[in-house]
């Protein structure tokens, strides 16, 4: 089982950015953690950070010829905008789960809808780190 891990805008400012909100951690100890799971549980793990949106819509499409089993995608501020990365979504057959590290619910108005949120197959939010990892503990059940 082969996962791909795509995180949208301003993640790569993680540990800089925010700190009160996601926490002291770099995306690369975070992406560190998910691969150490993924070790345990025998899955192989892309990685795929961009700012920019059609990069994102791009490393969707490419993950069917990739053979990717799931997405786990966190598209950061592109969760509340982008019809784009929704249609990505829904233009592949490869199970995908969105995941916040903060609650969006619980913050401005303007996080609480998702546009990606009906095509996903669940969403984890709230959990910071272990958003990511419950994603991927959920691919092995
Ligand atoms: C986020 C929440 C989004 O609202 C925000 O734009 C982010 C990060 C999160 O992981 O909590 O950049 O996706």
């Amino acid at each position: 089982m082969k996962l791909l891990v795509i995180h949208g805008p301003n993640l790569n400012r993680l540990g800089q950015r925010e700190t009160s909100v996601y926490g002291s951690e770099t995306l690369e100890q975070i992406n560190d953690a998910i691969e150490a799971l993924c070790k345990t549980y025998n899955f192989s793990v892309e990685f795929f950070q961009s700012n920019s949106e059609g990069d994102l819509v791009d490393a969707i499409h490419q993950a069917e010829a990739k053979h990717v089993g799931g997405i786990i995608i966190n598209a950061a501020a592109f969760t509340h905008t982008s019809i784009a990365l929704r249609d990505a979504i829904a233009s592949i057959s490869i199970p995908t789960i969105e995941v916040h590290l903060s609650n969006i619910h619980s913050r401005e108005e303007f996080r609480h809808h998702s546009t990606i949120a009906a095509v996903c197959k669940g969403q984890i939010l709230g959990f910071g780190k272990k958003s990511y990892l419950l994603a991927v503990a959920s691919f092995a059940m």
